[in-house]
């Protein structure tokens, strides 16, 4: 008897997986290819994430990346993906303008194959999670280390205030958000967030106590050699292999040992 395929990722399935102290594993993935090596590996999430700015497109920042990227990236995605619960990141200027637009850009995530969307601020962002929530949209909100505000707060840099931090993960918990992105805060204080909301907490740099984790795509698999921050673990280096592989097909081509008669048509 086969076994029967495995259920798909939901948003109830993440608050079961909080209840039960199962932690989920999530990564984010821009294209077909890394999406269906990430179902493969067994994530139970996965983050087209706006990041896709530095690591795919090589801004310094996130914030030029447009809604009409997001869609296309979330489409590829969502082609190599089955089981894994997909969240597309609102772009910058994408929802800040007022809950309506929150809404509308969300939709477009939606239609092309998003299950919930992620947007970034807690207490000035509830309105927004509300107003999605009510249209049936499922809000990843994300609090902490916020790169979409970047230049308000000087930098990448770890935030401490325990207070604004712990009033942000009240209110987007009130607002409706399903889950709660962590990130760049000290391990302690994602341990007191975690334990403050009842949704599940997924951290990036905020330490050990959260409910799940997230790192980059490029970042886990040794593929970008950009900002090293000390959270991330580099599961591989993977920018290295390719390297020395592009070196070798270099090399066999100008010496003519590629390609051979196995790769020739008689
Ligand atoms: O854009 C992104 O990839 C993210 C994660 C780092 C959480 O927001």
């Amino acid at each position: 008897m086969p076994d029967s395929p495995p259920r798909p990722v939901t948003v109830p399935e993440f608050h079961r997986a909080r209840a039960a102290g199962r932690k989920l594993a999530v990564v984010t993935a821009y294209d077909f290819t890394s999406a269906q090596i990430a179902e493969a590996a067994g994530v139970d999430c996965i983050l087209v994430g706006d990041s896709l700015g530095m690591v795919v497109q090589g801004h310094p920042t996130s914030l030029p990346v447009s809604l009409a990227e997001m869609v296309y990236h979330t489409r590829m995605v969502a082609r190599g993906s089955k089981r894994a619960l997909i969240v597309a990141d609102l772009p910058f200027g994408s929802y800040q303008v007022s809950p309506g637009q929150a809404v509308r850009s969300s939709a477009k995530l939606l239609k092309a194959g998003a299950g919930a969307v992620k947007l970034e601020g807690g207490v000035r962002m509830a309105e927004a999670i509300a107003a999605c929530t009510r249209a049936d949209i499922p809000v990843m909100a994300h609090i902490g280390l916020t790169p979409q505000s970047v230049h308000r707060m000087g930098g990448f840099k770890v935030q401490r205030d325990a207070q604004a931090l712990l009033e942000d993960a009240r209110a987007v918990e009130q607002a409706g958000a399903f889950s709660l992105v962590v990130e760049g805060v000290p391990a302690e204080l994602g341990a007191k967030i975690t334990a403050t909301v009842s949704i599940p907490t997924i951290g990036i740099g905020a330490g050990p106590g959260c409910d799940g984790q997230v790192l980059v795509w490029h970042d886990l698999l040794g593929l970008y050699e950009g900002l090293r921050p000390k959270f991330v673990k580099r599961y591989a280096e993977l920018g290295a292999l390719a390297t020395a592989a592009l070196a070798e097909y270099c090399r066999e081509v100008r010496d003519g040992t590629f390609p051979t008669a196995e790769q020739s048509f008689q």
